[in-house]
């Protein structure tokens, strides 16, 4: 259970750096403040590394959108990523976007939304029936789900039963830093899982590589030294391996890119105004920071004139 809350408190970091970063301007989330109240100073490589994560993984989302007319969103490991609210202020409704966490993340996250008009407006727009309990929550398109994903049989009831999630459907999973909390059989019985139960699906996963080197192992150790264990850590070495987990577990593609790849492939003025924004003493910080995550787009039933447009170039 200690090793749990570890885990659950990756989320208060991850949302803490987020929200300094959108603070100081990085990209704009007019939600975030809804659920992390106070910002806390960070390092500029800090949220340099965060607005490549946050842009990246939104990239892939937007030309996976692009692709298909209709589809569902699940977001694993969600933490209090505000995403829905964004895209539906973009005027992007997709037919089912299901939110999974561990209980303790998803009451709070219940609470949040419960106790803020701004993020229940939505939810309840067109008179939908707005569905509590203390640490899930259903409205319209929107699930919110408390479960482990390591009990797979929990998970697949909470999504197929409880959210209404439809296997024919085309299917983007998005999962920001979270399988490497989850042990590798675990996380392979899902993505397994995933691959077979949805007929069109997109992966996007963004996650720790190159975790064999001196800068990984410390990273390890840091994490471990406040009770969380990487878990799943072994199948973070490089991208190809990376790459080669999809293809092993029944996807049909599979393509990994490091996020100074990602970085960098990111539209010129942006990077611009973003490096504007702080002064980086230390430019090897970031690119070491950058090396050591990617993001891996992994898709099953995606026709292969659509798979041209996914990726970073
Ligand atoms: C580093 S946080 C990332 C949160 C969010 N995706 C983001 O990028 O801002 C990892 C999240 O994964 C969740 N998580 C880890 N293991 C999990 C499991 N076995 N089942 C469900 N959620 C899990 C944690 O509770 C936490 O919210």
């Amino acid at each position: 259970m200690l090793q749990d809350d570890a885990v659950m408190g990756t989320n208060d970091d991850a949302s803490i750096c987020k929200r300094f970063a959108v603070q100081m301007g990085y990209w704009k989330d007019k939600y975030l403040p809804y659920f992390v109240r106070s910002p806390e100073r960070k390092a500029p490589e800090i949220s340099r590394g965060y607005f490549a994560r946050v842009a990246g993984m939104k990239t892939i989302l937007d030309q996976a959108l692009k692709l298909f007319a209709d589809c569902q969103i699940v977001n694993l490991g969600a933490g209090f990523d505000t995403l829905y609210w964004r895209l539906e202020d973009e005027g992007i409704h997709v037919q089912s976007f299901t939110e999974v966490d561990l209980p303790g993340v998803t009451s709070r996250k219940c609470h949040a939304i419960r106790s803020r008009k701004p993020l229940l407006q939505h939810l309840a727009a067109n008179d939908n029936e707005v569905k509590f309990s203390t640490n899930e929550l259903h409205a319209g398109n929107y699930h919110l789900v408390g479960v482990d994903m390591r009990q797979l049989s929990n998970l697949q009831g909470k999504l197929l039963q409880e959210s209404g999630l439809n296997p024919s459907i085309p299917t983007i999973v998005l999962s920001e830093c979270v399988l490497v909390y989850v042990d590798v059989a675990s996380s392979a019985a899902l993505l397994r899982w995933i691959a077979e139960t949805f007929q069109v699906t997109v992966f996007i996963n963004y996650e720790q590589v190159n975790m064999k080197d001196k800068f990984g192992q410390v990273m390890i150790e840091n994490l471990k030294k406040r009770g969380c264990d990487l878990a799943g850590v072994s199948v973070c070495t490089n991208l190809q391996a990376q790459e080669c987990r999809f293809i092993d577990l029944g996807w049909e593609t599979s393509k990994a890119w490091d996020m100074n790849e990602v970085y960098h492939s990111l539209p010129r003025e942006e990077i611009t105004r973003i490096e504007r924004l702080e002064f980086l003493d230390e430019t090897e910080l970031l690119e070491q920071l950058l090396q050591h995550y990617c993001i891996t787009v992994a898709t099953k039933g995606v026709k292969e004139e659509e798979l041209k447009v996914l990726g970073f170039t």
